[in-house]
């Protein structure tokens, strides 16, 4: 276990560094205060099924791990997932990374003294440690990043993974066949609470058309499967919520 080096604060403060963030991420409103304020007590009434989905993604992960297993959190500001791993397992360590700034500090306050089995890298994927890995996840971060960034960072995955370690991601994705504004305003009125405004979600539902580089559930599958993954199989589903485990591929 790695309980020595709370932080690998690696700052984002190389042009090169600063110049990708724009350049790769459409959609990223993780630097604003006021997000960033209400994001600990907003998300889990935003996804369905929210709490869940971590206690899905930890049994997944347990399937593999060893006790005092390694795990890789990618997009882990705000620190809600990583709360719920290290609250029931209180022998594994992690890595948390994370671009934002903000997102990072309220997931070290979110975790208060859990925080000493997370390593924290303010960064992206390429930042982590080699690993190896026991495991990995990436909650709702994916639909942010744009085809050939998502088939990037999945392969940066996979190769910090040992071989047979699961990797759990879930994010908004379009089944096939189906209408995505039709499932992209469900998630929008969901997230609106019980007396949804039709205005307001209509106009949510298509902000996120607009900015949200979004694949169907096939190409989501593919594309994990072209990163080095096999036995790729969906989990969960939450109206345009999907999570997928899939297993790093002996290379
Ligand atoms: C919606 S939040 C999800 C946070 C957390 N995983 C959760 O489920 O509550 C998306 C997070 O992904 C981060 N992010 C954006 N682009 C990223 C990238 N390329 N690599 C890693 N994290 C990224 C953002 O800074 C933000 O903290």
């Amino acid at each position: 276990m790695r309980h020595d080096t709370p932080l690998l604060d690696i700052g984002l403060s190389r042009k090169a560094d600063l110049v990708r963030m724009k350049a790769t991420a459409p959609m990223q409103p993780f630097n604003d205060p006021d997000l960033v304020s209400h994001y600990a007590e907003a998300t889990p009434r935003r996804v369905p099924g929210f709490a869940d989905l971590h206690r899905m993604a930890l049994l997944l992960l347990s399937e593999h791990a060893t006790e005092a297993a390694r795990i890789l959190v990618l997009g882990a500001g705000g620190g809600l997932e990583l709360k719920t791993f290290a609250e029931a397992r209180p022998d594994w360590s992690f890595v948390g990374v994370d671009p934002s700034a903000p997102m990072l500090d309220l997931a070290k306050h979110v975790l208060g003294p859990l925080g000493s089995q997370v390593a924290w890298v303010h960064g992206y994927v390429e930042h982590a440690p080699p690993g190896p890995f026991d495991g990995a996840t990436c909650l709702l971060t994916l639909h942010f990043l744009p085809r050939p960034e998502r088939l990037r960072v999945l392969q940066a995955i996979r190769r910090r993974l040992s071989p047979g370690a699961p990797l759990i991601i879930a994010h908004h994705s379009i089944p096939e066949g189906a209408a995505s504004d039709r499932w992209l305003t469900r998630s929008a009125a969901f997230a609106a609470g019980p007396t949804p405004d039709p205005g307001q979600v209509a106009a949510a539902a298509s902000g996120l058309a607009r900015h949200l580089p979004l694949l169907s559930t096939h190409d989501e599958e593919a594309l994990l499967r072209e990163a080095g993954f096999c036995d790729v199989a969906l989990f969960y589903a939450g109206f345009s919520f999907r999570g997928w485990v899939a297993v790093a591929r002996d290379t």
